[in-house]
């Protein structure tokens, strides 16, 4: 007789782990003209022929600006207790200066009111990428004026929403965004640097404590950050490839992190950003962190780069895994490698960490049921989740996961043809239909001991 199944267990987390679902403003919303909002960099860069592989645009995306109640209904269906989202710099000042847009600040009051109604506690990012373009037109984030623009916008949403948000992160993985918008031009606004992008990377930090300072100032509880972080694994023992690996991992991780918690470079960087640090840049940079955040999507294989390669480093595939769609491999291990090494590296001047992004790409749609029956999704989850207990286990302090995404939405370069979501969006009609993952998110949440959601 064939033994029953055992039933499936979930991955136990500790009790007052807070699970949620990410966001940004210009993947979702939608609304591009209406109410005064103004362009951003992403609008401009989606006008451009060639730059999205569908020519799709975030105009419409997920029509969230619209469907906002609906959305945030479905979170409380899920039951996680937490909601991460990003305010459109342009929506609420349209070209990045001056006196805010009531109706684009009137937006987010009632989305903030209706999660809170909802039970669902707001994490809120000010920069996702969106920079408005009359900023871009002045140098945009190459700009130091842009760190005044930053703060002064962190004043104005602090100002207005800290007495409801509890959780503030100044900005969206600084080197993603400065790395494919400025160096390799992958990404809005489309510029192709390479190392003379650094001084974003530098201002991008700026920004960060800036608006840390002006949040805290505004009665701004928890301040964070989301920086997107990965192990990197030489291709071989040679010591080129080790060199070159030891250089990427101080480009992706050491540069933000280090300045955030320790008020400094890793010191092998330290001869390209010397030019651009101002006197007293490192103190601003190096707030104190409520959390740290960490995005984490996968590990990377680092080679040195043949002498004809205008990088020192190359970037081979790492076989062996299974991969999402976009082809980036599955390895939940990697990121109890990571949690692990955070703590080793940093100890006493690493806060508490929130994974603000975990997620995945498959483009299961409904079948003749309507069923989104997306497996893959459910076992990266809780393959991934798996790995954050380990880590809490090994004495990781991380207090919550947040997935990306809630929706399937606009995904930068690749436009509609990622889903990311616990949610199917069908764009034309907007319907919204939850997958199998959300079903089992949900029932996960459920079955935590003495959840706080
Ligand atoms: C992150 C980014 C998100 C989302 C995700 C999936 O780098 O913050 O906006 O697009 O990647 O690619």
């Amino acid at each position: 007789m064939p033994s029953p199944q055992p039933p499936r267990r979930f991955p136990e987390l500790p009790a007052g782990f807070r699970f949620g679902t990410s966001t940004a403003a210009y993947q979702i919303e939608g609304a591009a003209t209406e109410d005064g909002r103004g362009p951003s960099v992403w609008d401009t860069f989606c006008a451009q022929e060639g730059r999205i592989a569908d020519g799709s645009t975030g105009d419409v995306a997920c029509d969230h600006y619209h469907r906002y109640a609906e959305d945030v209904a479905l979170m409380r269906r899920l039951g996680a207790g937490g909601y991460r989202f990003s305010l459109s710099w342009p929506r609420i000042q349209p070209t990045g200066a001056g006196a805010p847009n009531e109706k684009g600040l009137d937006f987010y009051d009632r989305l903030i009111d209706c999660l809170l109604e909802s039970g669902v506690e707001p994490m809120v990012t000010l920069f996702h990428w969106d920079l408005p373009q009359e900023l871009e037109d002045d140098g945009g984030w190459l700009n130091r004026a842009t760190v005044d623009r930053f703060a002064e916008f962190a004043a104005i949403v602090g100002e207005r929403y800290a007495d409801r948000v509890e959780h503030w992160i100044p900005v969206n993985e600084p080197n993603v965004f400065s790395l494919l918008g400025y160096a390799t031009g992958v990404h809005a606004p489309g510029r192709t640097l390479m190392f003379d992008s650094l001084p974003v990377s530098h201002h991008l930090l700026l920004g960060h404590g800036r608006a840390a300072i002006a949040l805290r100032s505004a009665g701004a509880t928890s301040i964070g950050c989301a920086n997107n972080h990965a192990p990197m694994w030489p291709a071989s023992d040679d010591e080129a490839d080790v060199g070159a690996t030891k250089l990427f991992d101080a480009l992706w991780n050491g540069m933000y992190v280090e300045p955030m918690l320790l008020g400094r470079y890793p010191r092998d960087l330290m001869p390209l950003m010397e030019d651009v640090i101002a006197d007293g840049d490192m103190a601003t940079i190096r707030q104190p962190l409520d959390f740290y955040g960490v995005n984490y999507y996968n590990p990377m294989k680092i080679a040195a780069a043949g002498e004809e390669s205008e990088m020192p480093f190359a970037f081979p595939e790492l076989v062996g895994y299974p991969t999402t769609d976009l082809g980036w491999p599955v390895v939940p291990d990697a990121l109890r490698e990571w949690l692990i090494t955070l703590r080793a590296r940093y100890r006493a001047a690493l806060p508490p960490i929130m994974i603000t992004e975990s997620g995945c790409a498959y483009g299961t749609g409904p079948d003749e049921h309507g069923v989104v029956d997306d497996q893959p999704r459910i076992d990266y989850l809780e393959a991934h989740l798996d790995a954050v207990a380990t880590a809490i286990r090994r004495g990781v302090d991380v207090r919550g996961y947040y997935t990306w995404s809630l929706l399937d939405n606009f995904e930068w370069a690749e436009g509609l043809t990622q889903r990311f979501g616990l949610v199917h969006v069908d764009y034309e009609t907007q319907r919204r239909t939850p997958k199998r993952s959300f079903d089992w998110y949900a029932a996960m949440i459920a079955a935590q001991p003495k959840h706080a959601g």
